[in-house]
């Protein structure tokens, strides 16, 4: 006897470095309680089915719920044999309740345990970084509607392109969030799919009632071919890009904090509590938890990367390949969370510099209303383009800033210019100007809060 579930057909021993290559319950016991759930269903579905009595199947059940009591209690003592946790869940179950233990696989197959197992605890933990990430939209949106009224640089290639409101910024980072949001809603579709029932690959001989087990592992759907279902990994892979999009949005959020909070630019300023300090530079604090959510990004990527080319030319259904799945979706679940929870501790804690913010913004910014200015007496915005080009040329020439013209200087560009080009150089009536949906004037900010308050799963 080998001891391992499958050994009936082997006599040759296992190289114990095979032994340890093969193994995966030093990450998959993770799954002890969702295995232990997927079990408990399947006992019932085979005590419908006629091939359990009712007193097997509590035996079953009962057994089942000891093996979960030793996980959670950390009493559950592994064996060198346990290759993953069905097979040591299954193991322990026999030492607790005897032979009918060997009742409990009865056409079910490690191919559809795992994938249900994967599912979900998946499940379970998409809904949890599903809260984490609307924590921080909401912390976002509540910092947008308090701060609504400072007013800073907005960049193009990083160059002072014109005045916006810092909500805008805000929001504009909260918005992107806000897709991830509802894309993990769909991805959280994808993944709540029973998969049981459908054996190593053929599906089930049996007459397990999957309806049933749907039911009591309260899945929205069932799978529809037993091939893909023991093979499929496309919720995971969603799973992993989900992730590596919302890293994406999280590292740009991340990366323009650094800068702002750079002392050039002294826009604002970290709290102690995310930042570190320097072993040799006294005055040094650096902005560790940014730089750590920009450079968690990359190992995201890889994860999903990772996943899809193990995917990538697998032969038909289930292949020991599979089993790398699972380590990609701990560690990126573990990442997110971790990043989430930063993120919204970084956002919360935020000092910003209003006055530095104010004192940023220069006139320069303002030739694009200086142009809009032209437009609404009459000129083409091509001409009026040209002609407040030729202004800032002037004021570049002269060295002055770009309200420093007079109205004389501004007149021998064009003679559309009067007294009232004084109101262009006022910051706060710049942003108010562009108040169509969507813009940075007030109305329209406030019209993006009202919007990103309402949860994409409850509106
Ligand atoms: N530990 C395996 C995994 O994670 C379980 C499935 C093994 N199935 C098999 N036929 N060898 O994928």
């Amino acid at each position: 006897e080998s001891g391992k579930l499958w050994g009936g057909r082997f006599v040759g021993a296992v190289d114990p470095i095979m032994e340890k290559f093969n193994s995966s319950i030093a990450y998959d016991r993770h799954l002890w309680e969702v295995d232990v759930q997927g079990s408990k269903a399947y006992s019932r579905g085979l005590e419908k089915a006629g091939l359990l009595t009712k007193a097997e199947m509590d035996q079953i059940l009962h057994g089942l719920d000891k093996v979960a009591e030793e996980w959670a209690q950390g009493t559950f003592k592994l064996s060198p044999n346990d290759e993953d946790i069905h097979t040591a869940n299954e193991r322990r179950l026999k030492e607790l309740i005897g032979e009918t233990a060997g009742k409990l696989h009865t056409g079910r197959s490690r191919n559809d345990q795992v994938v249900t197992d994967l599912r979900l605890w998946m499940r379970q933990n998409c809904s949890k970084l599903s809260t984490l990430l609307w924590e921080l939209i909401r912390t976002m949106v509540d910092r947008a509607e308090a701060e609504r009224d400072v007013l800073f640089p907005g960049y193009t290639h990083l160059q002072r392109a014109q005045p916006i409101r810092w909500s805008h910024w805000i929001l504009s980072h909260a918005v992107a969030l806000t897709r991830d949001s509802e894309r993990l809603l769909e991805v959280q579709k994808r993944v709540n799919v029973l998969p049981l029932g459908s054996g190593a690959i053929a599906g089930n001989p049996l007459g397990v009632d999957r309806e049933l087990l749907q039911a009591e592992l309260n899945f929205g759907a069932i799978t529809l071919n037993s091939m893909d279902a023991t093979s499929e990994r496309d919720f995971v892979a969603e799973f992993l890009f989900w992730a590596s999009l919302c890293m994406t949005h999280l590292s740009r959020m991340a990366e323009d904090l650094i800068l702002y909070g750079t002392k050039e630019f002294s826009f604002v300023q970290l709290s102690d509590a995310y930042s570190t300090g320097s072993s040799l530079m006294p005055q040094k604090k650096n902005p560790d938890s940014l730089e750590l959510i920009r450079s968690k990004a990359g190992r995201v990527f890889g994860r999903c990367a990772g996943l899809l080319m193990t995917l990538k030319g697998l032969p038909s259904t289930y292949n020991k390949d599979l089993q790398e799945d699972k380590e990609a979706v701990f560690e990126v679940s573990d990442t997110m969370s971790a990043v989430l929870q930063v993120a919204t501790g970084v956002i919360s804690t935020l000092q910003i510099h209003r006055e530095n913010m104010a004192r940023a913004l220069s006139p320069d910014m303002l030739a694009t209303d200086l142009a809009y200015y032209l437009v609404r007496k009459g000129m083409p915005f091509r001409q009026a383009h040209e002609a407040s080009g030729k202004a800032v040329f002037m004021a570049e020439t002269k060295g002055v800033a770009l309200n420093q013209l007079s109205l004389k200087e501004l007149q021998t560009i064009s003679p559309l210019f009067s007294g009232d080009v004084s109101h262009v150089w006022d910051y706060g009536h710049s942003v108010e100007q562009y108040a169509a949906l969507g813009g940075t004037a007030r109305a329209s900010v406030d019209w993006q809060i009202g919007q990103s308050h309402q949860h994409p799963a409850i509106s």
